[in-house]
């Protein structure tokens, strides 16, 4: 039987979001929906402070400081993204990896706009955003991304993709939960509502990149090596945020 989680990944109708292509081999579609509840159970999305966030209130300076983070988390993800398709000459693959780079910066105001508008409306000036330094945690985090995307072998380069955009789908989601309890209208939390279902066709961009190779054990290795890779560094960034604004609180 498919959980509630996976049906949101598989039965995807808005003709916008990219759909997982029919996998004839059932034990590859268990496998990589599997991988899903993996990644999704990990203490990198079920983490305590992007739950408390959910339901607690912060002060406009912790609010400040928890976006701020965000930006320099995903600053120039679409090139290291990008930068996959150097490891490998299956289009089918290059085609993935287009798809999910075209809906960042495809439209004349791209997503990374949208984000800046989203900062300037919670206050945040151009002068703080461009003073202002993230910590160290968020740097490693950024800069591992690029390791994992723009390294080579591509299995493991897009194990640490299936783990961001499927880890993604729920945190934009669990952002949006706590700027609604701060009591932001619709229209200032554009760029995480759209990114809510966005997120789910990424993740499906990589199920189907990955899928005719996947029922080799040393794919399967490698792409856990990026999953994992990726969980770590995202779990060490919600730590260092959660103990820059919390302390220990949570
Ligand atoms: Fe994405």
């Amino acid at each position: 039987m498919t959980s509630t989680t996976i049906k949101r990944f598989e039965e995807v109708e808005d003709p916008n979001i990219r759909k997982r292509v029919k996998l004839d081999n059932q034990e590859t579609k268990k496998y990589l929906d599997e991988q899903i509840e993996y990644i999704l159970a990990h203490r990198a999305v079920e983490h305590p402070f992007l739950n408390y966030y959910r339901k607690n209130k912060l002060t406009k300076e912790q609010e400040k400081k928890l976006f701020l983070e965000c930006f320099y988390f995903f600053q120039y993800l679409p090139f290291y993204i990008t930068g996959m398709a150097l490891h490998t000459r299956d289009e089918n693959i290059l085609r993935e990896v287009i798809l999910n780079v075209i809906d960042e910066v495809g439209s004349k105001v791209t997503h990374s706009m949208i984000y800046r508008d989203f900062l300037h409306q919670i206050g945040i000036t151009n002068e703080e955003f461009e003073n202002y330094k993230c910590l160290p945690t968020t740097t490693a985090l950024n800069q591992g991304i690029m390791k994992l995307y723009t390294e080579p072998p591509i299995e493991k380069c897009l194990g640490a993709l299936y783990a961001d955009e499927t880890m993604s789908a729920t945190m934009v989601s669990k952002l949006n939960d706590g700027l609604e309890n701060q009591e932001y209208d619709k229209k200032l939390r554009n760029f995480w509502l759209i990114h809510i279902n966005v997120e789910v066709g990424h993740s499906n961009n990589v199920f189907n990149a990955i899928s005719p190779y996947i029922s080799e054990q040393d794919t399967r290795e490698l792409f856990e090596k990026g999953m994992n890779g990726f969980l770590e560094l995202v779990a060490t960034y919600w730590d260092g945020v959660e103990a820059l604004l919390l302390g220990n609180q949570t």
